[in-house]
């Protein structure tokens, strides 16, 4: 059984993170996503709850039959060995996200050298997609359709109205 953990804050989940999870769940026997509590990367917290972001994470994976959806607070690699998943997927946009991605798979690797980072390469469609962006644009009455999946759409047109 090869399973791998595909994490992140999901602060919401938009359709590149969808593209890279169901790509995942082609390569892999089984996909956990987790969905980190934790706020390193985001000091002025997250916009959504845990659960909310667990929900939207559930609720857009619903029609993968191999994706399991679990929170988790610890760091990456227990988690990943408690989960005993040897994978762990990260999405890699731009070089842009290379820095960042390139320290997390060093520290990882250093604290856990039996998991191993995959990467999987955003297509050219999702590129340009963060949660930030998409959050900044329905905040500012863009056209977010398309951009996430539709019951995170109808919760950020909720929370802006
Ligand atoms: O979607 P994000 O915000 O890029 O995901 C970042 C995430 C959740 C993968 C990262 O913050 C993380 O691994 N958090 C768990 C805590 C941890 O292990 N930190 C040390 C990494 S070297």
């Amino acid at each position: 059984m090869r399973r791998a953990l595909v994490p992140g804050t999901f602060d919401p989940i938009t359709a590149g993170h969808l593209d890279v999870i169901t790509r995942a769940s082609q390569l892999f026997d089984e996909v956990i996503v987790g969905v980190a509590a934790s706020r390193s990367k985001h000091p002025d917290g997250t916009m959504f709850t845990l659960e909310e972001r667990v929900g939207f994470v559930e609720e857009s994976v619903r029609g993968i039959a191999n994706v399991l959806v679990r929170p988790f607070d610890n760091l990456l690699v227990t988690f990943a060995d408690e989960l005993g998943a040897r994978v762990c997927v990260k999405g890699l946009r731009a070089v842009t996200d290379f820095e960042y991605e390139f320290q997390m798979a060093a520290l990882n690797y250093r604290l856990a050298p039996q998991i191993e980072t995959v990467f999987i390469m955003s297509t050219p469609d999702h590129m340009y997609l963060s949660s930030s962006i998409v959050k900044e644009m329905a905040f500012m009455g863009g056209d977010i359709h398309g951009l996430v999946p539709s019951c995170v759409e109808k919760a950020l047109h909720d929370r802006v109205s």
